[in-house]
């Protein structure tokens, strides 16, 4: 069971790489677009991190705090991503608020899962 919950940090982990890796790369010398790649880590992170969310293959106990935050800035990473990728399509380019917010928020998740235990 452990390793098995190791598996899925690990998992866990290659969504936000991906998320932050895509929009690192639209960040720096990109067009400062929403992409699908994003979604596909956003979507990735999501699913491993609920499956983690709940007590299995540990012998401690989780920070549900530290957790309901997360979901809540996931949450709203997703919406900006949504909203960002609308304004993009309409007006050509993502407001700029838009896109740092994004990244920023991935980087303060995972922040969080790491400073705070
Ligand atoms: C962009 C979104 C997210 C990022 C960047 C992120 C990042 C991370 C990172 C870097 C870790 C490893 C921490 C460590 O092992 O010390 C982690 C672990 C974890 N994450 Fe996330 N996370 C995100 C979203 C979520 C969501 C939405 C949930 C649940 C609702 C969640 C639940 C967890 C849990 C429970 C762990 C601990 C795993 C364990 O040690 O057993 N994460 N996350």
């Amino acid at each position: 069971m452990e390793i098995l919950r190791h598996i899925v940090v690990f998992v866990h982990l290659t969504g936000f790489a991906l998320l932050f890796g895509a929009w690192a790369a639209q960040a720096w010398g990109g067009k400062r677009q929403i992409t699908g790649l994003m979604y596909v880590g956003l979507v990735i992170a999501a699913v491993a991190g609920l499956a983690l969310a709940a007590p299995w293959g540990i012998e401690y106990d989780l920070n549900y705090a530290k957790i309901g935050v997360k979901l809540v800035v996931l949450l709203i990473i997703g919406a900006l991503m949504g909203i960002g990728q609308a304004r993009g399509r309409r007006n050509g380019s993502v407001p700029p608020p838009l896109f740092w917010s994004i990244g920023v928020l991935t980087l303060l998740n995972a922040g969080i899962a790491v400073i705070w235990r």
